[in-house]
């Protein structure tokens, strides 16, 4: 693992919003995973600009994210579909049929979550996935447990998740109780990994995530056996290591 500290979020941001244009300018077809959540927000921001510069065309590219809530229509504000339109797709030269997110109203989500998984298998390897991190180490929204399911599924969100999710609603009920999130597995086979965390709140997991034992009760240690994953994390969030 490759772990990067940054003084500042700006700088983490800039680091980390490089690493995509890069990706861009050798391979603009690349296909990108794309996460949702406080975190990234500061990266897509700088990768709008970009665009706009002309720096960096999204024209040839794809996107998968990662997941969705159960139950929310896509134009409910705090879907992650609304989320990804607000904060990026809306805003770059991203051709809108090669941006795929699950679809969380889908009447059976079973079949659903079979569509996306066949989906990322027949498209082929992500080439850069970028993750944040929960509090309790989920990555997408694979939550910690005994076991893990490798491909996407639906799971039960903790009330830990819920909660720390709450901001992004008008009431803490409003926030779903099931999410379709790719699988650990799915996540493991992306070509590179970009993991990028913030704040005091999350250096314990942090830690525990890249120092502390290969657990799926702390699913994002299992990117430990990934050959080629970065870590950005500001000071606070890298300050136990
Ligand atoms: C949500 C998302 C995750 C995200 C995590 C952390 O649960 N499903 O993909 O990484 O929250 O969010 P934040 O960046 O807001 O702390």
């Amino acid at each position: 693992m490759n772990i990067i500290k940054f003084e500042t979020q700006e700088a983490l941001n800039e680091a980390g919003s490089g690493i995509i244009v890069s990706l861009l300018q050798t391979n603009p077809r690349a296909k990108l995973g794309l996460a949702t959540g406080g975190t990234p927000v500061g990266i897509y921001k700088k990768l709008v600009s970009a665009c706009k510069q002309g720096t960096v065309s999204f024209g040839k590219a794809s996107s998968f994210n990662l997941d969705e809530y159960v139950g929310l229509d896509r134009n409910h504000a705090a879907s992650y579909y609304a989320f990804m339109q607000e904060q990026l797709l809306a805003h770059v030269d991203i051709a809108p049929e090669r941006c795929h997110i699950p679809n969380g109203m889908a009447a059976d989500l079973e079949a659903e979550c079979l569509r996306y998984e066949t989906l990322l298998e027949q498209v082929g390897q992500i080439d850069l996935q970028l993750l944040g991190l929960g509090h309790n180490g989920h990555i997408g929204f694979n939550e910690p447990d005994g076991a893990l399911i490798r491909g996407t599924h639906v799971v039960e969100l903790r009330e830990q998740t819920r909660a720390a999710n709450a901001r992004f609603f008008d009431t803490p009920e409003q926030v779903p109780t099931k999410a379709i999130t790719m699988g650990v597995g799915t996540i493991l086979k992306a070509k590179m990994i970009l993991l990028v965390v913030h704040g005091k709140d999350k250096a314990e997991i942090v830690k525990q995530a890249l120092q502390g034992p290969i657990t799926t009760e702390c699913p994002a240690s299992l990117l430990q056996t990934h050959p080629n994953v970065a870590v950005l994390l500001d000071a606070e969030a890298g300050s136990l290591l």
